[in-house]
């Protein structure tokens, strides 16, 4: 998705603008370019469709320097990939760039139109700099007409905007998509993301709905909604990973995979007790608000969203607690029944994906017992709304493909239905039993990593497929949900799950010698009933590749690859069985030759609808 980068600094500034908008890669874009203000007075704007390195082979050709300067990474959604389309955008002495959807903008265009104003693009962020440069008069300051601006827009924005007649200043604002200020020493920054700016501050302030902010080298002012000066604390970020560094692996995603068992060490790390769970580790009002919950909405999108269906297997089972789980951008526009004591719960890598934020903010006006969320990002817009946070501790995620964050997510989603769980009479034994064995899930993680040179072996039977199938059955199914999602994006294979039930009500017509079936098949109460949906498959010619321990009793033979797994506690195979299919997606991407970590079309953010 689009990433933003500005920097104001008594130093040329093109290396950090340029190093930003790496740091942003991962977020999946189409084109990038950059502006500076040269010494000549004058806004020097670069361009190129592509990738960051094109814009830089550019800046070669035609070089740029400055001590203002904004940049771009953009994801399209008006207009096609292409130079004209990428941002900045300018319109006589105003450049700016901008992330999020304006909504009003053909309406806009008409008017600029009628006043003269000609487009060179289309998109609709190019009706916001035009806005600004009509709004601007003799007198009125940048920030002051970018305020006016955001008066007249509907939609969405991130904005950052320079112009050439105020050399010293870098006016933005936000209103449904994130930016951050980056704190610096006599110079300072802009970002949709702090990670951009980590090579330069690790001092932050993130701008709330509505905010416009005037940047200058020496100082920062803040304006609310309401055009009230305000001020916005400064938050010092950790060290944390560096994004930059893939260490000794080829992608981030393989990087992310093999770090899943240190990981999901972090989730559980201080959130549970020798034989018991904490659930004050679900924040401060958690012991308040869980005894009153008598039903969960899990809302998400995506992988998130599959964490929330295994985590309904859960709820149900430990807590005797009724869930529905609906995906963001179908619940947000829906008008849905809340019952009494229901808790609403986002789950989200980034905390910052657009149907999920929406969906929040709408629930908060249907009277819901309370808002939680489980994120992966501390200070990230749904972390900020709710009232209580279970943070995955993943570290940063930059591959698109989830993985880390995936497995994350159902540790920290375990630990929520167990402390659930306990408020509703769970027994000491099987909380005891259960917490036992999320202690043996580091270890047990790395024993399924291992499984990575016979994981790529197997992919070779994928090399030349177009489709593929996944099955699974009860708390399974959603992890087979999620493998056919890692396959389809990263080796863009057709891919789908089902429920193993529900072959023979149609997608069994699919079934011949040429479809590979990736079956998931942990040892518990509903493994002879898979058996029973595999001989379907068997008898129809399909080939079958099962995931599955010694103890399920499969053999490889004729029609059927057994990838044997280690055995594992039940609570903990959806966690484990993730691991091989995401080892899968990767390996057949490989022979594929995708883009593993920026596979087409995506974007690892999705902060617009
Ligand atoms: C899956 O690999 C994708 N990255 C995608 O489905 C993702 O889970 C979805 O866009 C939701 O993102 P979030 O967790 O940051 O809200």
């Amino acid at each position: 998705m689009c990433g933003i980068v500005g920097a104001l600094a008594q130093r040329n500034v093109t290396g950090i603008l340029l190093e930003g908008l790496r740091r942003l890669e991962y977020r999946g874009y189409d084109s990038a370019g950059v502006c500076l203000l040269g010494d000549d007075g004058q806004l020097q704007l670069r361009k190129s469709q592509g990738k960051v390195a094109d814009l830089e082979a550019k800046l070669q050709q035609q070089p740029s320097a400055g001590h203002l300067g904004i940049a771009h990474t953009r994801w399209a959604t008006h207009g096609v990939p292409s130079d004209d389309n990428a941002h900045p955008h300018m319109s006589g002495h105003i450049a700016l760039v901008h992330n999020g959807i304006i909504e009003n903008h053909q309406a806009l265009r008409s008017e600029l139109q009628d006043k003269g104003y000609q487009f060179s693009s289309d998109t609709d962020t190019e009706v916001v700099v035009h806005l600004i440069h009509s709004l601007s008069s003799e007198g009125a300051s940048l920030v002051d007409v970018v305020g006016k601006a955001t008066q007249i827009l509907e939609g969405a924005y991130a904005l950052a905007v320079v112009s050439s007649e105020e050399p010293d200043v870098l006016a933005c604002a936000r209103l449904g998509s994130p930016l951050v200020l980056g704190v610096g020493i006599e110079e300072n920054f802009i970002a949709s993301d702090p990670m951009a700016l980590r090579q330069v501050t690790d001092r932050f302030i993130f701008l709330e709905e509505g905010d416009v902010a005037e940047v200058r080298r020496g100082g920062i002012s803040v304006r609310d909604k309401q055009g009230g000066e305000v001020s916005r604390p400064v938050h010092k970020l950790d060290g944390g990973h560096d994004v930059a560094d893939k260490g000794r692996y080829r992608h981030y995603m393989q990087k992310e995979i093999f770090e899943q068992p240190e990981v999901v060490a972090a989730t559980l790390a201080g959130r549970i007790g020798e034989h018991s769970v904490l659930p004050q580790a679900l924040g401060a009002r958690a012991l308040e608000i869980l005894p009153k919950v008598k039903q969960v909405q899990i809302v998400a999108c995506g992988t998130s969203y599959h964490a929330g269906m295994v985590a309904r297997y859960w709820l149900e089972e430990w807590a005797g607690v009724p869930c529905s789980v609906e995906v963001a951008s179908e619940i947000r526009y829906r008008k849905t029944v809340v019952r009494p004591g229901t808790l609403f719960v986002t789950i989200s890598q980034s905390g910052e994906t657009a149907d999920t934020l929406a969906a929040l903010r709408q629930a908060k006006e249907l009277g819901y017992l309370g808002f939680m969320t489980i994120c992966n990002v501390p200070n990230s817009s749904l972390v900020r709304e709710s009232e209580l946070s279970l943070m995955t501790e993943a570290g940063p995620e930059i591959g698109v493909a989830s993985t880390k964050a995936f497995t994350t997510q159902l540790v920290a989603l375990q630990l929520f239905c167990l402390a659930l769980a306990k408020t509703n009479g769970l027994s000491a034994e099987r909380e005891a039993e259960l917490v036992g064995a999320l202690r043996q899930l580091p270890q047990l993680m790395e024993a399924f990593a291992g499984l990575d040179k016979t994981v790529q072996r197997t992919s070779e039977a994928f090399a030349e497929k177009n489709h593929a199938l996944f099955l699974g059955r009860g708390v399974e199914f959603p992890i087979a949900l999620e493998g056919a999602l890692k396959l389809k994006e990263i080796s863009y294979i057709h891919a789908e799950a089902y429920p193993a039930g529900e072959l023979k009500h149609g997608p069994l017509a699919l079934v011949d010698g040429d479809m590979p079936v990736i079956v998931v098949a942990p040892n518990n109460d509903l493994l002879e009933k898979l058996k029973s949906n595999l001989q379907e498959v068997r008898a129809r010619g399909g080939q079958l590749f099962v995931f599955a321990s010694p103890e399920a009793g499969f053999s490889s033979e004729e029609g059927m690859t057994l990838i044997e797994v280690p055995d594992c506690p039940r609570s903990l195979a959806p966690i484990l069985y993730t691991v091989p299919l995401q080892l899968l997606s990767y390996h057949v991407a490989l022979l594929k030759g995708t883009d593993v970590d920026q596979p087409r079309n995506l974007a690892k953010s999705v902060t617009v609808e």
